[in-house]
């Protein structure tokens, strides 16, 4: 069954059953209908009657009177279970972790309390989450849609519509977005993580970006700049590996030569420290040559000095960074030790389970006999390269894979974790 189908949330339940009311009821009528229509055409057959024997009936009150009351009384059934399944969603508990949800082209944040920031979205199990649901100020209409949680709802510039959940099993449910908005529609996803409460609460007082980091390491290496990147955005339209997606790519862009057009005429610029902040801060003004304007708003005021600063910063040393960082690179590794032979890369099934999306999934393995959920953090995945047999995925068979203990150096591993977050 795909993650999350069975319903998440608390109120899942009363939805599904609704649901099924309505489809039940419509099944229902669909058999009598046809039914009787196959048997009128058996019954009525000219074969059978002739035309001066058909008697013409005006009136029939019992009749008449029957397809008045059945079907008021399905539309009763109807709305009870619509009406009873829509109070639970909008009746709100009081105690409540707060989240403010804002959608914008094309990414969520989530916003806690305390000020944290996040793109996917970190909960405790078993606690009520009260989501206030918005978009950007001059941004489009998204629609936050959890279908695991049966959550769907507009987000609307300029105004806020309050939903809840509580989440009662742990795991990683997608977050969609279900209101046609550009471009990148369909790459505005996220996901719920729904952890335990120990590990949100030592991650909700630390100042690490997610719960599955370990502690310090992710926060030292970044630059301040890329996280303004992310924070805003930026790398959903801007790649930092020089594919293409809405805009430029941010690789090596310090220091490329350009052509833009600039009010109806081709040149040539330079991307130096004017030129980046002036495209941050008017981003139409000069489009680069095979790129559309109107695609990305100025972030005069939306960032500070400070942040195009840094920003820009990032763009001249972020490449020296990187090159700084051990030379080893996760594809190289997955291809030359045969992974990709039995993992796929793009989700479907070989001998092993695919590598897409596998790092913050929930993977039932059967470990000594018997059968267990686990969450596949860095933990989960450094334990089943040394030791692939000691928990096995459920579906899959033992004895296929060898253990990497010693073959991989524990930097490869590292880098390989690494790599698949981000698959
Ligand atoms: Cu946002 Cu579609």
């Amino acid at each position: 069954m795909l993650e999350g189908m069975e319903g998440v949330s608390s109120f899942a339940k009363d939805v599904d059953l609704a649901i099924w009311v309505v489809i039940g009821m419509s099944l229902g009528i669909f058999v009598i209908v046809v039914g009787v229509m196959f048997y009128f055409l058996y019954k009525y057959s000219a074969k059978r009657h002739r035309r001066d024997q058909i008697k013409n009936i005006e009136h029939n009150l019992v009749l008449e009177i029957m397809w008045t009351v059945i079907p008021t009384f399905l539309l009763g059934v109807m709305f009870y279970y619509g009406y009873t399944s829509l109070k639970v969603m909008r009746e709100i508990p009081e105690d409540n972790l707060h989240v403010k949800v804002t959608g914008q082209m094309w990414f969520w944040t989530h916003e806690y309390p305390n000020g944290k920031v996040t793109n996917d979205l970190y909960v405790p199990v078993g606690v009520n989450i009260k989501l206030d649901i918005g978009a950007k100020l001059n941004d489009v209409l998204h629609s936050y849609y959890v279908p695991a949680f049966r959550i769907k709802q507009d987000a609307v510039p300029g105004k806020v519509y309050s939903a809840w959940f509580r989440a009662d099993k742990t795991g990683s449910y997608d977050v969609l977005c279900a209101e046609y908005c550009g471009t990148r529609h369909s790459y505005m996803l996220s996901k719920i993580h729904v952890i335990d409460k120990e590990r949100f609460d030592t991650w909700y007082d630390s100042d690490q970006k997610t719960p599955f980091d370990e502690p310090g390491v992710l926060v030292a290496q970044e630059h301040p700049g890329l996280a303004h990147l992310e924070a805003n955005g930026c790398t959903g339209c801007h790649s930092l590996d020089g594919s293409v997606v809405v805009g430029p790519s941010f690789q090596g862009i310090f220091g490329r030569t350009f052509n833009v057009e600039e009010g109806g005429t081709l040149k040539e610029v330079l991307a130096d420290e004017a030129y980046l902040k002036r495209s941050i801060l008017d981003p139409d003004g000069q489009i680069v040559e095979g790129f559309s304007g109107g695609m990305m708003q100025s972030y005069e005021g939306v960032l500070s000095d400070e942040q195009i600063d840094e920003i820009v910063d990032y763009f001249k040393h972020g490449d020296t960074l990187a090159q700084e960082a051990p030379a080893v690179d996760a594809m190289d590794i997955l291809n030359s030790n045969g992974c990709t032979g039995c993992h796929s890369l793009d989700g479907s099934v070989v001998v092993g389970p695919s590598f897409q999306g596998i790092f913050g999934r929930t993977l039932k393995v059967e470990e000594g006999g018997t059968l267990k959920e686990i969450l596949a953090d860095e933990a989960y995945l450094k334990r089943s390269i040394l030791d692939p047999d000691g928990q096995i995925v459920e579906g899959f068979s033992g004895g296929m894979m060898q253990s990497y203990e010693g073959v991989l150096s524990d930097e490869e591993i590292q880098a390989l974790v690494e790599y698949f977050k981000g698959l």
